[in-house]
């Protein structure tokens, strides 16, 4: 079996909108998370979609997905998680009480804010998880990384061709995510950033899955801008 885990349990602190979490705002009259949730639903080879959201946007989101996507019992939504890897968990845990959580079940874990995700990363990411257990996509680093250890001065430059930005999906056997997310104490728990950081710390393999420069995350209020103008020429195509 293949799961989509859409993320949608944060609420957007960065972006700055006081009531609405980011994820629901509108592009061209169609809210960020329906545009997401489409490309999964729309792939034949993902077998169901888990949609996690904060606990009082829980209906909102099932009214939207009911009036934006094709209705579909390949979509349920249920609740997020304290943080995103908390999240990651409780679609876990509702794989596992379908009786499917088992050494083959794939995880395929993606913002929802993240709408230009493409049928080729998807495929992408779903092949190199089946032959290597893991794997993550990222795009070479642009801009030259420059380290500073104490938040003042250059502590080191290192070699840009060896840097990537992260960006999603990230995709796992699911059952051994648990259990290695299960393995970590609560001070590695602090220090992760993502999902793959789970496999890093502890040791294991993950694949790298070429991305786009345009699967962007809406984090600022300015990537919405660049979202509107890219959705624009989504349509025009
Ligand atoms: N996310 C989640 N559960 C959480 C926190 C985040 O599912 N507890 C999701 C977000 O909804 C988002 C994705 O993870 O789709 C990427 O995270 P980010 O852009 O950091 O979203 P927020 O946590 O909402 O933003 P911020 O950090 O600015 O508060």
């Amino acid at each position: 079996m293949v799961y989509a885990a859409i993320l949608a349990g944060g609420i957007g602190k960065r972006f700055g909108s006081s009531d609405i979490p980011k994820q629901f705002l509108k592009i061209n009259s169609k809210p960020i998370i329906t545009y997401t949730v489409e490309k999964f639903m729309v792939n034949p080879d993902v077998n169901k979609i888990i949609v996690l959201t904060p606990k009082e946007w829980i209906d909102h989101t099932k009214e939207i997905i009911k009036k934006y996507n094709s209705i579909s019992d390949k979509v349920t939504v249920i609740e997020g998680g304290a943080s995103r890897n908390e999240t990651i968990m409780n679609a876990i845990s509702f794989i596992e009480n379908e009786g499917n959580l088992n050494d083959e079940t794939i995880i395929i874990t993606h913002d929802s804010v993240r709408p230009f995700v493409t049928h080729r990363i998807i495929k992408d990411n779903i092949n190199e998880c089946r032959k290597y257990g893991a794997c993550d996509t990222v795009i070479p680093a642009t801009d030259t990384i420059v380290e500073s250890t104490n938040n003042d001065s250059i502590t080191s430059i290192p070699e840009r061709k060896y840097f990537y930005q992260g960006q999603t999906p990230q995709t796992f056997k699911a059952k051994e995510l648990k259990e290695a997310y299960e393995s970590l104490d609560d001070k590695q728990r602090d220090i992760l950033t993502d999902a793959a950081k789970i496999y890093i710390i502890t040791g294991r393999f993950v694949k790298l899955v070429q991305g786009e420069t345009y699967n962007i995350k809406i984090t600022y209020p300015y990537d919405l801008k660049i979202a509107k103008s890219l959705i624009e020429e989504e349509n025009n195509d």
